[in-house]
């Protein structure tokens, strides 16, 4: 089922926390609303969920004007950081809660828990009460409740962010498979950037209210509207210099290398400042325009090292290499910066 937020409008009081955004989530999909702490994520959710009324705007579902409707009519399913499950009741109760709400039978509520039950793998656990499960395992409980009732719509605000390391990433996949074997279109709710980027068909990112951007995560990372963007994906993150477009190069003030930057930009800013950013895997030492620095921090993370190179003003640039670099903090290395990579932002933040 299409979602469809047509100049949705929500204030609280004299506070505007979202102001005309229009979003679309196609039917089928699963698309991350994301952004930092405050931006109007769960507000935007909750709107669409049918708990907080609109101040402007329309919600449709497919057609269908949801507007002012109640939650219940709406057939949605939701699942909250919280789990929110009833501690009193045994998982099975609590799955087929809301199906007793609509007076189902027993033998009908029976075989719709054990179907779905299978579908989320805790067959063996629909005796046991909440506080008998793990964290997974009660997240589990959560999402067979969510979508029991087969909703048409099934909204996700922050479900992994109380569980474990381990945890979080097994139900990561988990939450996507159920996704796609049920064709539900999915709303996800986070403010990390890996759980959006590997779970969702596209990314919303958010800041102040506002959808800064929406599309598929590589391309988001590869393309982003804006600085801010780019620093929001990527882990470790970007790295940002600033100087001024001269002769068809980007100067680096600091050491006064020069990287050359598309034609089209050298144009367009040739004597302007801009701020340049240069993602870790783009700054290794065998490859592109040489930049001197002294390596300040080398964190190792497994599978690969962060090094981070200080140069001479200050500045730092991060590189993200697969291979032991034979380097110890201190030491003056003379790395490269992959010119055809680097994204190039002027004085606004935006992508030129
Ligand atoms: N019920 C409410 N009453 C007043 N202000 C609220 C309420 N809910 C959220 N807000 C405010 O709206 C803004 C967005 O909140 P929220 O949507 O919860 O952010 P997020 O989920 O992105 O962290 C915040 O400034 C928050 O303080
Ligand atoms: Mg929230």
């Amino acid at each position: 089922m299409r979602i469809l937020l047509d100049k949705f409008t929500k204030n609280f009081g004299d506070l505007t926390v979202i102001d005309e955004m229009d979003l679309e989530v196609h039917d089928g999909e699963m698309v991350a609303l994301l952004g930092g702490s405050g931006c109007g994520k769960s507000t935007t959710l909750f709107a669409i969920c049918g708990i907080h009324k609109v101040n402007g705007g329309r919600i449709l579902f497919g057609d269908r004007d949801v507007t002012n409707i109640t939650s219940q009519e709406r057939n949605v399913g939701v699942v909250f950081q919280s789990f929110a499950l009833y501690p009193h009741m045994d998982v099975a109760h609590n799955i087929g809660f809301p199906l007793k709400l609509r007076k189902e039978t027993s033998t009908e509520i029976q075989r719709k828990v054990d179907e779905i039950a299978e579908m989320v793998h805790i067959g063996p656990l629909l005796k046991r009460r909440p506080g008998e499960l793990s964290g997974g395992q009660q997240q589990r409980v959560a999402l067979a409740r969510a979508l029991i009732r087969r909703p048409d719509v099934l909204l996700l605000d922050e479900p992994l962010a109380n569980l474990d390391a381990t945890l979080r990433l097994e139900m990561r996949s988990e939450i996507r498979r159920i996704q796609r074997e049920t064709g539900i279109t999915a709303v996800l709710v986070t403010h990390d950037q890996v759980e959006a980027m590997s779970m969702c068909d596209r990314i919303a990112i958010m800041d102040a209210g506002k959808i800064l951007q929406i599309t598929e995560p590589s391309d988001m990372y590869n393309n982003p509207v804006s600085d801010y963007v780019a620093g929001f994906l990527g882990s470790p993150p970007i790295s940002f210099l600033t100087g001024i477009i001269q002769n068809g190069s980007f100067i680096e003030p600091a050491t006064g290398a020069k990287i050359p930057v598309r034609k089209a930009i050298a144009g367009s800013h040739a004597g302007r400042e801009v701020r340049v950013g240069i993602r870790p895997e783009y700054y290794q030492p065998d490859k592109g325009v040489m930049i001197k620095g002294t390596v300040s921090m080398i964190e190792a993370q497994g599978r690969e090292t962060l090094y981070v190179v200080t140069l001479p003003d200050g500045n730092i640039l991060r590189s993200i290499q697969g291979s032991h670099s034979p380097v110890k903090i201190g030491d003056a290395v003379n790395w490269g910066i992959d010119a055809e990579h680097m994204l190039v932002f002027d004085k606004d933040g935006l992508l030129i």
